[in-house]
């Protein structure tokens, strides 16, 4: 697959590109990557990507100019503006699919056909997740623009933009960071990109792993994937260190016990860090009774100022 990236900092991808796995999956050509100067595409002197904003306010906004002409050298043109919504006569926030439902997003990020993805990277976008890093890794060609300043003009998010992709609810000074984050966790998605095809899938937010329940050397996993939880610790050599031995169960090569083990510091490190994702959990009657038992004596996330904006 191959993403293009266009930015007015194409020297900020310099490090991300020569290092680690990337690096691997481009030298062996399962993923390319083209970055783009966006000043490449002005022609004054002075090499200008940004305005004013019109109707006043703070910072300035990427023009449409240049990025219209980058992306009509990588081989796209507008569509035509997005249809607006119809008027609807539900109530104001009801739709036929709700919005965070999988099937929402695969029908809104269903890869166009012989056309690049058009990624715009923005705070405003929506919610970059694992699923929607699945629906990228099974796309040809992705463009990733990354916005600055105060954002991109509009236009351009109508004409060119097949959606918006935030990577969390915070700003940051544009959407460099935002297209690496996208990059890493898509290619590493990719058939071939890890040594081990199974790493990715147990991860947290990996897929189900119903189908398979042992791994290579016949360590049983969960019989019920990890089903959208965190990822259980880990533990290497030393088997003692700072005062700290490596839990019992992991030691002791009883494959029952640390099927066992691994499940409930799952569910522990969940209910712990990410409660809301329980709500969605695959979870076995072992789980619940398991979840049942944590609850009594460890409380979900601690209800710090900042966990509550
Ligand atoms: N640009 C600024 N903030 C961003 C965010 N949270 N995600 C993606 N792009 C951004």
């Amino acid at each position: 697959m191959r993403f293009e990236i266009i930015t007015i900092f194409p020297g900020f991808f310099s490090g991300f590109l020569e290092n680690g796995i990337l690096r691997r999956a481009l030298a062996e050509g399962l993923v390319e990557v083209g970055v783009h100067d966006l000043r490449a595409f002005t022609h004054d002197r002075h090499r200008t990507v940004d305005d004013r904003p019109f109707g006043g306010g703070e910072g300035m906004v990427l023009k449409p100019q240049p990025i219209a002409e980058a992306l009509a050298a990588l081989g796209v043109e507008p569509r035509g503006p997005k249809a607006q919504p119809e008027e609807s006569t539900e109530c104001q926030g009801t739709t036929s699919v709700a919005p965070n439902s999988p099937l929402h997003e695969e029908r809104a990020l269903a890869p166009a056909q012989d056309r690049p993805t058009v990624i715009l990277l923005s705070a405003q976008g929506r919610p970059f997740i694992q699923a929607v890093a699945r629906q990228i890794a099974s796309m040809d060609r992705v463009i990733l623009l990354c916005g600055r300043y105060e954002g991109v003009d509009e236009r351009i998010n109508e004409l060119y933009c097949d959606f918006e992709l935030s990577i969390g609810d915070y700003v940051l000074s544009g959407g460099e960071l935002a297209a690496a984050v996208v990059i890493d966790a898509a290619m590493r998605l990719i058939p071939g990109v890890l040594g081990n095809e199974a790493s990715s899938e147990f991860e947290s937010f990996g897929a189900a792993d119903a189908a398979i329940t042992t791994d290579a050397e016949g360590v049983p996993r969960s019989q019920h994937g990890s089903g959208g939880l965190l990822d259980y610790p880990h533990y290497t050599r030393p088997a003692e260190f700072g005062g700290l031995k490596v839990p019992e169960p992991l030691v002791n090569g009883d494959h029952q016990a640390i099927r066992r083990w691994r499940r409930e510091q799952q569910l522990r490190k969940t209910l712990a860090n990410r409660p809301d994702l329980l709500e969605n959990a695959v979870l076995s009657k072992e789980d619940c009774k398991l979840l049942d038992a944590i609850r009594k004596i460890q409380p979900a996330c601690i209800d710090t100022e900042w966990s509550k904006s």
